[in-house]
């Protein structure tokens, strides 16, 4: 069957027309013919959305609500070399096209995130002008401030939602932008949480940096600002918690000729534990990664952590499009186990920055990364508050595994250890 506009007022009848034009009243039935027709969307169809979901200009609609939103953050005029990092939010969305609430069961995580208890909306951006920082600066954090004290759709009684410090708050998750975002995200959630954040900082570089280390000669406010300094800022505001946070996936050149941005004492940096981009193969793989980031960050559901992922934590042979990349990274696939391994973590927000598209390859490597990172942060945040246990890794429940590791001989009826395992068909289904 064939249906134009025309046809659909045609069927609409006389009545509806003359009301069209005087108090635009659409009758229930046509709503529903139009939503049954048309509601529908393929991976390549539809408004460049993050993952489909419903795009509102959330700053200027008051009124709407969601439980997390996604947010872009188009600003890259604080970055030391390769710019055009203000063109992220957009690849990354694009590259989300094949994330659809239908068909993002995620298996890693054993839940999909798009079709649970959440509401997740993607807010738009936030219309940053590039040619002030320091308005900038402030753009960015009352945009921050203002999403992220919306009363949240899930209640903080409800039996779904995080539990703790951000039980009946809304999350937010940035597309960035260059990494500076972060700061005004750190101002606003200082001010939200009313104590310093836990972050934990996946990157290349340390973003530490004291603002000299650009020019100790040409100094100004706003050269203070910028994509490598931003943490010092934060960390001098005191947004930061010194005792929680943590880098990992350095790789960085250091000033000077000795490790002294490591050693001298005082220095915000030391407010981070480190681990490296080579540790993995110490630690013993990604676990080992994870285990060590638990224990500097804790679980504590009334510490709020603060995610904040650039993208050239990856090797650039993994995620060529970034602003300042360096070679030696993990892969995307160790990272997404890093990642999923962290899903217990208390994340009250998180970001995605320094996807440039403009380096990226014709295959979207750099932002299909990007928009799978959002995908597995977005996973976490739903799973934490999925009101049960949905199990770990391919849904392998705590319990199952400690019970395997004392009882070797007779292994208890339960999930599956092993992924092959857990996608084979069921002997009496046979
Ligand atoms: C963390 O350490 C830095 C540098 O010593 C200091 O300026 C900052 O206030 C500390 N932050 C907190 C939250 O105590």
């Amino acid at each position: 069957m064939k249906l134009t506009w025309a046809g659909l007022l045609a069927l609409a009848g006389t009545a509806w027309s003359h009301a069209h034009h005087d108090e635009e009243v659409v009758p229930q039935h046509v709503r529903e013919e139009l939503l049954k027709k048309w509601n529908q969307e393929w991976s390549f169809t539809g408004h460049a959305s993050f993952a489909h979901l419903k795009p509102i200009k959330c700053l200027v609609e008051p009124d709407e609500r969601y439980d997390i939103a996604v947010i872009g953050a188009p600003f890259d005029t604080a970055v030391s070399y390769r710019p055009g990092a203000r063109f992220g939010p957009r690849a990354i969305r694009a590259a989300s096209a094949r994330q659809m609430a239908g068909t993002s069961f995620n298996t890693r995580a054993g839940i999909n995130p798009y079709s649970s208890w959440a509401t997740v909306k993607d807010c738009g951006d936030i219309p940053i002008t590039p040619f002030d920082n320091g308005l900038a600066e402030r753009q960015m954090y009352e945009a921050f401030l203002e999403l992220g004290t919306r009363t949240p759709t899930t209640k903080a009684s409800s039996e779904y939602g995080t539990k703790g410090i951000s039980a009946g708050k809304s999350k937010l998750v940035t597309l960035g932008g260059d990494h500076s975002v972060a700061l005004p995200a750190l101002r606003a959630l200082y001010q939200i949480y009313q104590k310093p954040i836990t972050v934990l900082h996946f990157d290349a570089h340390l973003d530490t940096w004291n603002p000299v280390r650009y020019s100790a000669y040409w100094q100004s406010e706003q050269s203070a600002f910028n994509h490598g300094s931003f943490f010092h800022k934060a960390s001098r505001e005191g947004l930061i918690c010194n005792s929680t946070s943590a880098h990992a996936g350095l790789r960085t050149r250091l000033t000077g000729i000795d490790d002294s941005d490591y050693t001298a004492p005082g220095t915000p940096e030391q407010g981070f534990m480190r681990i490296h981009a080579d540790d993995i193969d110490e630690l013993g793989g990604p676990m080992g990664v994870v285990n060590q980031i638990i224990q500097r960050t804790g679980l504590d559901p009334d510490q709020p952590v603060y995610l904040s992922v650039d993208i050239d934590v990856l090797d650039p042979a993994t995620a060529p499009g970034t602003g300042t990349p360096e070679p030696g990274g993990w892969t995307t696939r160790e990272f997404i186990r890093i990642l999923r391994g962290l899903e217990k973590l208390n994340i009250v927000g998180a970001d995605i920055v320094e996807v440039s598209p403009s380096y990226d390859n014709k295959g979207e490597t750099t932002a299909l990364a990007a928009a799978q990172v959002a995908f597995e942060i977005i996973t976490s945040m739903v799973k934490a508050g999925a009101g049960e246990d949905l199990g770990g890794w391919y849904g392998r429940k705590e319990s199952v595994i400690a019970a395997q590791e004392t009882e070797t001989e007779s292994v208890p009826e339960s999930k599956p250890e092993t992924t092959a395992e857990a996608e084979s068909i069921p002997k009496d289904e046979l």
